[in-house]
């Protein structure tokens, strides 16, 4: 759908209220199929901008735009009928003034149907984030490990270790009082994770975090070991689709150089009823 047939049963609303309640579970997602598949389990599917290195083999979320979020965005909300769909901002589509983010978060959600928009950042978003919040665009912040920062940081380590702590958590309590609906926190220590959600009243969202978040994501390739050239200790693999696919693949190969496929059941006779 563009922002069409279907409407998502599950609001930011929903989401908002479960803070200390039931945990949130969600999952990324780029495809229809892949959204059809969680739908029924997942509360909110997250449309990631990790689907430049999942799908698109770039080296990093910074190569990604605003009409490859839209193409993927309107494939996964084709997917849902019941879990709220948030897309994220890619990299330089919000960070320079909020009108320039408004335009862009305005024409993510009219050309996908999303229910809110995700951005990275803490303090240094949270005007950001109140101009979207007035203007009708629900945001899901994301603090801690902020990929699209990843030449800042260095690499993709852990952070608000030590006396970094506080500046996460004065994030957290900037980006919750700004009006975020909920705030993904990633690869932080899980003590951390745990004092951020007891002091601000909006869900957590965990990626690296701890189990006493409000909720949890996770980038669906990793857990179903597809994306499998790359696992943060983060990730638990729950199936080991690239494995599986790779034996497939060979079997095929195998068939078909024996010429033992197609086999009969696989082709279709002539008006004689022959197939040779
Ligand atoms: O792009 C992404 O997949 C994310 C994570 C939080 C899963 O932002």
């Amino acid at each position: 759908m563009s922002a069409t047939s279907k409407t998502p049963t599950l609001t930011v609303q929903d989401i908002r209220a479960r803070k200390g309640g039931d945990p949130i579970v969600s999952l990324t997602a780029y495809t229809t199929p892949m959204a059809q598949l969680m739908d029924d389990h997942c509360d909110f599917v997250l449309v990631g901008d990790s689907v430049g290195m999942v799908l698109h083999g770039l080296p990093s979320t910074l190569g990604v735009t605003m009409d490859m979020m839209i193409l993927h965005g309107k494939a996964v909300a084709r997917g849902l009928e019941r879990a709220l769909m948030v897309v994220d901002m890619p990299f330089g589509s919000y960070e320079t003034c909020p009108a320039d983010a408004f335009a862009n978060a305005a024409r993510l959600m009219a050309e996908t149907g999303a229910g809110a928009v995700k951005l990275e950042g803490g303090v240094e978003m949270a005007d950001t984030i109140a101009f979207l919040v007035k203007r009708g665009i629900p945001v899901m912040a994301h603090i801690g490990l902020t990929p699209q920062s990843v030449n800042v940081f260095g690499g993709y380590k852990v952070q608000g270790r030590g006396n970094a702590g506080d500046a996460l958590m004065a994030d957290a309590h900037a980006v919750a009082e700004a009006g975020a609906f909920a705030v993904v926190l990633e690869k932080i220590p899980a003590s951390l994770a745990d004092k951020i959600t007891a002091a601000i009243d909006i869900p957590t969202i965990g990626i690296g975090a701890s189990a006493g978040c409000d909720g949890q994501v996770l980038v669906v390739d990793d857990m179903l070991g597809l994306f499998a050239a790359f696992k943060p200790k983060f990730v638990k693999r729950y199936a080991n689709l690239a494995e599986q696919a790779q034996a497939a693949i060979a079997d095929y190969t195998t068939d078909v150089r024996a010429r033992s496929f197609p086999a009969d059941e696989h082709v279709f006779a002539d008006d004689t009823g022959d197939t040779k």
